[in-house]
């Protein structure tokens, strides 16, 4: 009973967000500064160009049905790191283990190149929270069977995030942000560090710069975009050795001047990251820890008991109330503008929606996509 409840709610909470976004998204509609929560969460490859070689850190993670929909990273042989929003329509749903990574190719069109191996499970930042938030973007999978492919080194400190460092992002996302179908082959494109300073001027309240880093240019031009999330911004040390920096999180739009592509921060997260890897939880016994799992476990366990508290001030009734104002008004808005404006927008509105974390496969293709941006 408890889990239709919650799937209940699920639905309602996203007829409620789908219908208050769509009646704002019209209400500004022609409007250049129309911010939504879909522009944020997405994130592809502008400006950049193809793979010359596999890289054998870099992960597709797919949907049986839609295919690539994020990027991710091997990190170990049987786990792979991505961004915790690629992964929490599954998590609702349990549908974790229908998910294949793709590893060792570049282009779909040869499915033969790539190893494909599914998920078994997922674990995702316990304070990432679904709605109205960017923080702790970061999640990892666990693979059924072992790879062979080389992992990726992670960032360890905040000398990878110096601003002016170049990084390199990799995805199949697609290619302009106004695109539906994305390219078979992975991209690649250079995105310098940004200082703390500039990001914050360029993105304000979504961020909480201790756990994020960003890079791009001033004048836009470069980006990840819908479909590259979870995928890696990595940099490469003077003897060779990858380093993975950050985690493409969001943005808003994508390659836009003045903003810059938002990243989930490596270094930051990598008590997380190792304590996952390694099993360490908020139950297992410090003794039983070595003296590194024991200094990690202290980020783990403070996250935990903040998780617990947030938990608990949302399941309080005050949560429902505001869900249902939030149908009430999302209803009522959409049917007066939707009159207004007519049904057509209605359905260019239900496409780009679609776009978000999927590739488009079911999307209509040769339309001109120009009047599909808001
Ligand atoms: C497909 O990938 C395989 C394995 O990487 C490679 O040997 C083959 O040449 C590729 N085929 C094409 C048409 O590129
Ligand atoms: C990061 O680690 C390297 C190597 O251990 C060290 O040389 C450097 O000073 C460290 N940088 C910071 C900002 O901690
Ligand atoms: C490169 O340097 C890092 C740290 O400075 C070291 O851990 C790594 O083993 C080196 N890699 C190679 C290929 O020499």
């Amino acid at each position: 009973m408890l889990s239709i409840h919650l799937a209940a709610m699920s639905i309602l909470r996203r007829i409620a967000v789908a219908a208050f976004v769509l009646s704002a998204a019209m209400l500004v509609n022609g409007q250049d500064e129309v911010v939504n929560y879909d522009d944020i969460q997405a994130d592809e490859i502008v400006g950049g160009s193809i793979a010359e070689a596999p890289l054998e850190f870099m992960a597709s993670i797919q949907d049986p049905l839609f295919g690539q929909f994020c990027g991710g990273s091997v990190i170990d042989s049987t786990h792979i790191l991505t961004a915790a929003h690629c992964l929490t329509d599954y998590i609702e749903k349990d549908t974790v283990q229908t998910l294949s990574v793709w590893l060792g190719g570049m282009n779909f069109l040869n499915t033969s190149s790539f190893t494909v191996i599914m998920v078994e499970s997922a674990s995702v930042h316990q304070l990432y929270q679904t709605i109205n938030s960017n923080d702790f973007d970061i999640a990892i999978l666990t693979l059924a069977e072992p790879t062979t492919m080389t992992p990726i080194q992670l960032a360890y400190n905040e000398s990878f995030e110096e601003p002016g460092l170049v990084g390199t992002i990799a995805g199949w996302g697609v290619l302009d942000e106004s695109d539906f179908v994305p390219p078979p082959s992975l991209y690649i494109a250079e995105v310098p560090i940004v200082s703390d300073a500039d990001c914050l001027k360029s993105s304000g309240d979504a961020l909480d710069i201790d756990t994020m880093v960003c890079a791009g240019y001033e004048a836009g031009g470069v980006d990840a975009c819908q479909g590259d999330s979870g995928g890696p911004l990595y940099m490469t040390s003077d003897n060779g050795t990858i380093y993975q920096v950050g985690i493409v999180s969001f943005g808003f739009g994508c390659a836009n001047a003045g903003e810059y592509g938002v990243y989930s921060s490596v270094q930051h997260f990598l008590p997380w990251i190792r304590n996952t890897i390694e099993g360490v939880t908020a139950d297992t016994p410090e003794e039983d820890m070595t003296e590194q799992q024991r200094e990690d476990s202290a980020s783990i366990q403070t996250n935990m008991r903040e998780y617990k508290a947030n938990e608990d001030e949302e399941s309080n009734s005050s949560s429902d109330t505001i869900i249902i104002a939030l149908i009430v008004v999302g209803v009522l808005g959409l049917l007066g503008v939707a009159g207004y404006f007519g049904y057509s927008k209605w359905q260019h509105y239900q496409r780009r929606r679609r776009l978000m974390g999927y590739s488009s496969s079911e999307l209509p293709v040769g339309e001109s996509t120009t009047e599909l941006m808001y």
